[in-house]
């Protein structure tokens, strides 16, 4: 049997590490072609040294020219230009999406457009460019198979129907680390917001889940993914994080995806979509499940949610700009700049000085990116 070939971009992160993981269990499917990282050199080599990748890729130059020492036979890119050059030089049929922010957008828009299926594990490149990735797809013949567990949960459910199908979309969540914080929000420490009950992974992901501007990414990412509006997403939070997202029919039936809380689930979906293969993985036991509760989200507490939604109504730049805000918020309040509330106070205060541009091409996107980047330090001053 011919063996799937793998690009893994982001593999020493959360998400790619677990890709590797599943893909070891299953070393006789899949050869892994290529790997990148931003600055993790150690992990990078070790990666390398398991699974024989052809070519590899640090966004970090400089930690790259010490790769390229230790991996003799291993072609070695640098830069985001390299990563980029990497995936269109290696042919592959599956590249694994799995850089963490809006540094993914770029090299999993080449991906695409150099006709290799995408498995999206980041959400902001769907989230800023959705529109563009799925054009691009279409005029390619492009698969994009969701990794993100919701995403994921949808895509199973909604199966061969079509979105006119499709009265509603529930996209469950766990609540992140603060749902059931007590205290005064304004005295959450970094450490805090990042302790996830349920996930372990990224720092900007588990930050974003505090804030609950990961499920806003969500919606967002779930209307350009599938072409549902906004409007149609409903947000509920259940908090054991096991039915990892529904779909209402306009027949009023519902479909849910049900599985244990662990990535290793939708990665092994993604690598053998469109099979369905046995998995390493343990089962669900629904009878040690107890309650299933769902609620629904709190926009008092959690405004960023409502900013999310209302980014995703507006769209052409707004969901850049709102994902841009976010990166430096987040950045400011982990060296400790800025308190916990004041991560979601930024984001409003930059997109209230938006105009939003009515072309939604690759550049005005990415110049909004830029403008919002700009403004969210300048606001900070304001804050
Ligand atoms: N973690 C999860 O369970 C999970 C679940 C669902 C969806 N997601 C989504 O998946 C994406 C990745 O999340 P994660 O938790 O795996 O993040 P992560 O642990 O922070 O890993 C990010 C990866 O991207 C690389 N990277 C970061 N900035 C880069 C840049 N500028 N250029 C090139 N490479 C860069 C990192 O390299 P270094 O390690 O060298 O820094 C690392 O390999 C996010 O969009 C997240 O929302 C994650």
């Amino acid at each position: 049997m011919k063996k799937k070939r793998v690009i893994i971009l982001g593999s020493t992160g959360s998400v790619g590490t677990q890709v590797l993981k599943v893909i070891q269990d299953q070393r006789e499917r899949f050869e892994v072609v290529a790997l990148t990282g931003k600055s993790n050199l150690e992990l990078l080599q070790k990666q390398a040294q398991v699974f024989f990748p052809k070519a590899v890729a640090l966004a970090d130059e400089g930690k790259a020219k010490r790769l390229r020492k230790s991996l003799k036979d291993v072609q070695v890119y640098t830069g985001e230009e390299g990563i980029i050059k990497l995936v269109k030089s290696f042919p592959a049929d599956l590249v694994f999406s799995c850089i963490s922010g809006k540094a993914a957008l770029m090299p999993t828009l080449e991906a695409i457009r150099a006709g290799r299926d995408v498995a999206l594990a980041n959400k902001e490149a769907m989230v800023i460019a959705g529109d563009i990735l799925m054009k691009e797809a279409r005029k390619r013949k492009v698969k994009l198979i969701p990794v993100d567990s919701e995403q994921s949960a949808i895509f199973q459910c909604l199966g061969a129907h079509k979105t006119s199908d499709v009265r509603r979309i529930y996209l469950t969540a766990s609540g992140g680390p603060l749902w059931n914080w007590k205290g005064d929000f304004n005295d959450v420490l970094p450490e805090e917001a990042l302790r996830h009950p349920r996930w372990k992974m990224g720092r900007k992901v588990s930050l974003d889940s505090a804030t609950l501007v990961n499920k806003a990414l969500e919606v967002i990412e779930t209307s350009r993914f599938f072409n549902i509006e906004v409007e149609k997403i409903k947000v509920l939070v259940h908090p054991q994080a096991v039915v990892h997202s529904m779909v209402e029919f306009v027949d009023g039936s519902i479909l849910a995806q049900l599985g244990i809380t662990d990535m290793r689930l939708p990665i092994h979906y993604a690598l053998n979509y469109p099979e369905r293969r046995k998995s390493h993985l343990p089962f669900l036991n629904l009878t040690d499940l107890g309650e299933i509760r769902f609620e629904p989200p709190d926009f008092e507490r959690f405004p960023a949610l409502r900013l999310g939604y209302q980014a995703g109504k507006e769209g052409g730049t707004f969901p850049a700009v709102f994902n841009a805000a976010d990166e430096v918020a987040i950045e400011e309040f982990l060296k400790r700049r800025i308190t916990f509330p004041q991560i979601t106070q930024l984001i409003e205060a930059v997109m209230k000085e938006h105009k939003n541009s009515a072309e939604l091409s690759l550049e005005a996107i990415l110049q909004a990116d830029e403008w919002a980047r700009r403004k969210a330090y300048e606001l900070l001053e304001d804050l």
